[in-house]
């Protein structure tokens, strides 16, 4: 296999895997309450998740698909857009949420901190789901297009 190829092979599988790892701590962090170690994961999984996909496109112009490859391709490249449509809205219900706490520990009224969590929590896993099977896909994806 040409060495540059590669190179950019090893590197995908270190940025998928970190992204993936930290997204599981990132979920850890959410569900044990350990809010600032959870903003810093969360922050970190979504530069590793812009680092995976910067490398993959560096891999681009080595593949060569068949009809099958060109169909993983298709649902993974709709799997990358439904992700990155998800990245703003669980920032933002992410945001509320984090909001109502602070308002909740001040002890003020009307932060409505279980509706937010409720539909946080709906959104994260959401999130983590279409995630998981972007990575699954793009895997698929890149050893079918592999030069022979
Ligand atoms: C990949 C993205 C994310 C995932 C997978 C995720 C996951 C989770 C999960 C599973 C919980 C626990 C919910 C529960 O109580 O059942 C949580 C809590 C929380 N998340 Fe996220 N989250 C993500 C992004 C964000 C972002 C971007 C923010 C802020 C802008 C945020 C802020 C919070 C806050 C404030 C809590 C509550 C922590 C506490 O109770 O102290 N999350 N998250």
């Amino acid at each position: 296999m040409n060495p540059e190829l590669e190179g950019f092979i090893q590197d995908l599988t270190i940025a998928v895997l970190t992204t993936v790892v930290l997204l599981a701590l990132a979920v850890w962090s959410g569900v044990r309450r350990k809010r600032s170690a959870h903003y810093a994961l969360v922050t970190l999984t979504f530069i590793a998740l812009g680092i995976a996909i910067f490398v993959a496109r560096r891999l681009s112009p080595y593949m060569s698909y068949d009809e099958t490859g060109l169909w993983i391709q298709r649902i993974h490249f709709t799997f990358v857009g439904v992700t990155v449509l998800l990245v703003p809205v669980v920032v933002v219900s992410g945001a509320k949420l984090g909001k109502a706490l602070m308002l909740a520990d001040r002890g003020e009224e009307g932060h409505d901190a279980a509706r937010h969590r409720a539909s946080h929590r709906k959104v994260a896993w959401w999130t983590v789901a279409v995630l998981v099977i972007t990575c699954v896909l793009g895997t698929a994806m890149t050893v079918a297009g592999l030069p022979a």
